[in-house]
């Protein structure tokens, strides 16, 4: 079972993320909780290079997919292969909103790369963390450079994940990310794919 989780910066997909990985571990399940970019050796090194150094947007997104390409295939497949349940903070969904509705590059494109870059895995199931950018804003800490863009940015990349949402129902489920933790994971696993 392959289950992401994308919304804007800030939204609360981290602590979500552990606390319903917590629970299905309590209910015997095995979990892979990963992230992207990644946190494997290549991705560390990927997210070093996109956070601390100024990266052209074609050269920002094809860190994005090769960190991609390599996380597919040592770490999400291998633990699908295994029956874990993986749960990943950001994929592909990511490139489409942050590089495409966000920066403008072609949707399309961005999907046929996506499709390439993953070898067709696409997720069971895709939650999206709704919350409006400047409530996103106040609840973030980190303050890197993605992290620092305006307030216009955090706005169409909001739209761009309902919108992808609104193409794909049967893929997506949006939650209103400005309820508690624990209301989060209960809605999460009333719509945990079948
Ligand atoms: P990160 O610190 O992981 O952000 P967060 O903890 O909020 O997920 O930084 C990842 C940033 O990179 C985040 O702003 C989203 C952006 N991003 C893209 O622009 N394209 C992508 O394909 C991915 C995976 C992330």
């Amino acid at each position: 079972m392959f289950v992401t989780f994308e919304g804007v910066d800030g939204a609360g997909k981290s602590t979500l993320i552990a606390t319903l990985s917590g629970r299905l571990h309590a209910s015997g399940a095995s979990v892979l909780v990963t992230r992207e970019p990644g946190d494997g050796e290549f991705g560390k090194e990927v997210r070093g290079l996109l956070l601390d150094r100024h990266v052209c947007p074609e050269a920002e997104l094809f860190l994005f997919l090769a960190d991609r390409s390599e996380h597919v295939r040592n770490t999400i497949r291998p633990a699908l292969e295994r029956g874990d349940i993986v749960l990943c903070d950001r994929y592909g969904d990511s490139t489409v909103v942050y590089q495409g509705f966000a920066r403008g590059f072609d949707i399309a494109m961005l999907k046929e790369l996506n499709a390439f870059a993953t070898g067709n895995l696409v997720p069971d199931r895709t939650f999206v963390l709704d919350l409006d950018p400047s409530e996103a804003t106040k609840r973030r800490t980190k303050g890197d450079r993605l992290d620092l863009e305006t307030n216009e940015f955090h706005q169409k990349v909001r739209d761009g994940f309902l919108s992808l949402a609104r193409e794909e129902p049967s893929r997506f489920v949006v939650l209103d990310a400005a309820v508690t933790t624990e209301s989060l994971v209960d809605q999460v696993l009333n719509s945990w794919p079948t």
